[in-house]
């Protein structure tokens, strides 16, 4: 039973609560692998910013591809962000370098999750993005694992927690959209540019990525119709109310015809609908599986513990063994399905 060692990329806010974690539930989480799991290597950009946890004992890179190289290191979690850059080179030299890879980082996986992908299953390793969807809730394991004998005809929900913590508070604080979405960065939430969650791309990330796994195809973010919201004002908010409806951001992707439509935008939720309570922070993922109907799968989207908690969960796979296909399928398996045009819609 060795020790499944981690070089950890990003010691943000994710990182410093995946290093917290492991040293809190440490114990039940052997007990549960078999193994433990150690962080051994860690990478930020300043050596000199106190991060309020101990990194005694833990190996500091400068250069996050550095990691990927250490011979004291098995996997390598990226939680440092961005579709390119830094990002993809370390998960590039991980793989590469034959490391198992988890991340966080949706932006690199609606991007490049693909290519990405056939490194991983080329080299036999896992590449895991629990965290990169809908945070907390294990929607990504519940597509590949639990719901696998379905032929998934819809799944759409509440994706971004930036945006939801938003409209929640509009509606009951009436407080300025701007104040509302500096407490969310304040509380980790937010991408390292905001304008990424109010403007919905955040969410669409994220719906390519279910859509992959759900519908078995190659990620394709551009095929996405995005609106954030930005427009959606307080007015708005009381309107949809009186009418009986709540204002939420969502991300919705079903099968029609040959094609898959994919979309993102504010939409009108009639109050009692199972996702029209959802607030905060909280995201919902709604499945809907020829087999087994709807699934509702509700829980904190963002914030440290949560998407953590996700990262934590895909090492505890990697360190009892399991590496199933990137996208729910082998990866050459996936096939192209025409994006519904936006004038079809
Ligand atoms: P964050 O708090 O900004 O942390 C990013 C970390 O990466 C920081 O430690 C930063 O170093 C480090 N970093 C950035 N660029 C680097 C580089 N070039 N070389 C070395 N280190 C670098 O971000 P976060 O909120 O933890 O998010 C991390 C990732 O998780 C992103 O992909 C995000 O989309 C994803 N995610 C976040 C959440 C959430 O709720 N926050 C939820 C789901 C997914 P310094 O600390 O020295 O600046
Ligand atoms: N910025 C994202 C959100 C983080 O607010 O949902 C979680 O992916």
């Amino acid at each position: 039973s060795q020790t499944i060692r981690v070089g950890l990329a990003g010691v943000g806010t994710v990182g410093a609560g995946v290093l917290k974690i492991l040293e809190t539930n440490g114990d039940l989480i052997a007990a549960r692998c078999g193994r433990r799991i150690a962080v051994t290597a860690v990478s930020a950009r300043d050596r000199t910013k106190d991060r309020g946890i101990d990194l005694s004992g833990v190996a500091w890179e400068d250069d996050p591809r550095a990691l990927a190289v250490r011979d004291d290191v098995d996997v390598v979690v990226e939680v440092m962000g961005g579709a390119n850059g830094a990002a993809l080179e370390t998960v590039e030299a991980a793989l590469g370098a034959g490391k198992d890879v988890v991340t966080a980082n949706k932006a690199l996986i609606a991007t490049h999750g693909t290519r990405l992908a056939t490194l991983a299953e080329d080299r036999g390793l896992a590449l895991a993005f629990e965290a990169a969807v809908a945070g907390g809730i294990p929607v990504i394991k519940a597509l590949k694992e639990g719901l696998a004998a379905n032929r998934i005809d819809r799944v759409y929900g509440i994706l971004n927690g930036t945006c939801n913590y938003i409209l929640s508070d509009m509606e009951t604080s009436g407080r300025a959209f701007e104040l509302v979405l500096r407490e969310a960065q304040a509380l980790g939430y937010a991408e390292a540019d905001p304008t990424f969650d109010v403007g919905g791309i955040d969410t669409a990330h994220k719906l390519a990525i279910l859509a992959a796994v759900a519908f078995g195809m190659p990620v394709n973010f551009d095929a996405v119709h995005v609106e954030g919201i930005e427009q959606v004002s307080a007015e708005d908010i009381a309107f949809a109310r009186e009418l009986g409806y709540r204002i939420k951001l969502l991300g919705m992707a079903r099968r029609r015809g040959d094609g898959v439509d994919q979309r993102v935008h504010p939409c009108m939720v009639p109050l009692g609908a199972p996702i029209a309570d959802v607030d905060g922070v909280e995201n919902a993922v709604v499945t809907e599986g020829d087999a087994v109907g709807r699934t509702i799968l509700v829980g904190r989207g963002a914030g440290e513990g949560p998407t953590a908690s996700a990262v934590v969960a895909d090492l505890v796979d990697i360190a009892r063994g399991l590496r199933l296909p990137v996208f729910g399928q082998p990866v050459g398996t996936l096939s192209d399905v025409a994006p519904i045009d936006i004038a079809e819609r």
